[in-house]
C-alpha cells in the first residue's frame, strides 16, 4: 500500500486546518492560552533573527531567500528593514495570506516577491537563506537533505531553526503523542543538535551565533551559519551536547506538560 510522504501530509495540512490554526497563532486575534503561549514563543523567535540582522546593520539590498515563510512573520519585517526579500511556501494558502498582510503592512513599497514552491525546488543565490520552524516537520535524513539544497542558495550565510532532542523534550513530546487532537495532523521531528550542525558543516559553513527560545509549549533553537574561510576544515563540535540537559530540566519540563495537558486537547 502506498504510503503518504511527510510533505504531502505537510502540504495538506497548511492548506487545509493548518492553515487556520497557524494563521490565527501568527496574528493578533484571540487565541487559546496554549496557542497564545506558541504565539509569545515564534515571536521571540523571529525576534531573534531580526535582532542578528539589526546588529550587522547591513540590510538594505541585501536578497534574503524566506523558505517555509508561511504567512510573512519574517518576510514583512525584513522588507520594512529594506532586505529584497523572497518569501515562498510549499502552501498556497499561507502565501496568500503572506501577500495579503504584506500589502496591509508595505502598500506597494518594497513588497517581498512571494511564490508557492518546495524549499526543495527552490534555485538562485541570495545572500541568506533563513528556513524557521520548518525542518519540525521533517525526519533527519529529510532535514538534511533541506540543509543541503538551502546552503546551496546562500552566498553569505544560512539562518535556520528546529526543535532540538533534548532529553527534556523527548520526554514532553512523549507525553503530547498520549494525546489526540488536531495539533497531531502532522508529525512533529525533534532533531539533534550535532546532526543539523554536521549538515550545516557538510555544506561548508561553521556556526557563528545560536539562540534559543523556550516557552511552556514552544521551543526551538536557532543557528546562524557563515561560510568557512577556504582551506578550513570545521572544528570536531561546538554546540552544547544533548547530556547537558539535567534531569532537574527534565522532570521540570514534564511536570510543566502534565499540568499543561487540560489547554492541549483544546488546541
Ligand atoms: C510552522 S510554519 C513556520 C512558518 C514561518 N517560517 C514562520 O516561522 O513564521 C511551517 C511552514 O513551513 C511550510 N513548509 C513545510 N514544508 C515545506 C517545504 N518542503 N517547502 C516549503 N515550505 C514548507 C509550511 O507550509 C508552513 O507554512
Amino acid at each position: 500500500m502506498a504510503t503518504i510522504d511527510d510533505k504531502t501530509i505537510v502540504q495538506n495540512y497548511f492548506n487545509a486546518e493548518g492553515f487556520d490554526r497557524w494563521r490565527r497563532i501568527y496574528g493578533g486575534g484571540e487565541v487559546n492560552k496554549v496557542q497564545l503561549d506558541i504565539r509569545e514563543g515564534h515571536q521571540q523567535t523571529v525576534d531573534t533573527v531580526l535582532g542578528w540582522f539589526r546588529a550587522d546593520n547591513n540590510l538594505e539590498g541585501r536578497t534574503i531567500c524566506d523558505a517555509g515563510c508561511g504567512v510573512g512573520s519574517l518576510s514583512i519585517p525584513l522588507a520594512q528593514m529594506g532586505a529584497k526579500v523572497s518569501g515562498s511556501d510549499i502552501s498556497a494558502k499561507m502565501v496568500g495570506e503572506a501577500e495579503d498582510r504584506a500589502k496591509q503592512a508595505l502598500g506597494e513599497a518594497n513588497l517581498p516577491q512571494f511564490s508557492v514552491q518546495d524549499l526543495e525546488q527552490l534555485s538562485g543565490q541570495y545572500d541568506t537563506v533563513v528556513c524557521l520552524d520548518v525542518l519540525i516537520h521533517y525526519p533527519q535524513e529529510k532535514a538534511a537533505e533541506m540543509i543541503k539544497h538551502l546552503s546551496s542558495l546562500a552566498t553569505n550565510r544560512v539562518i535556520l531553526s528546529f526543535a532540538p532532542k533534548t532529553v527534556a523534550y523527548t520526554l514532553l513530546k512523549k507525553v503530547g503523542d498520549f494525546f489526540p487532537g488536531p495539533s497531531k495532523a502532522t508529525r512533529a521531528y525533534l532533531h539533534r543538535e550535532q546532526d543539523v550542525v554536521a549538515a550545516l558543516q557538510a555544506a561548508g559553513w561553521q556556526v557563528e551565533r545560536t539562540g534559543m527560545t523556550k516557552t511552556s509549549f514552544y521551543f526551538s533553537r536557532i543557528l546562524e551559519a557563515k561560510r568557512l574561510p577556504e582551506g578550513v576544515t570545521a572544528p570536531a563540535s561546538t554546540m552544547e551536547s544533548q547530556s547537558s540537559a539535567t534531569l532537574a530540566w527534565a522532570i521540570f519540563v514534564l511536570i510543566a506538560g502534565l499540568a499543561a495537558l487540560a489547554f492541549w486537547s483544546a488546541l
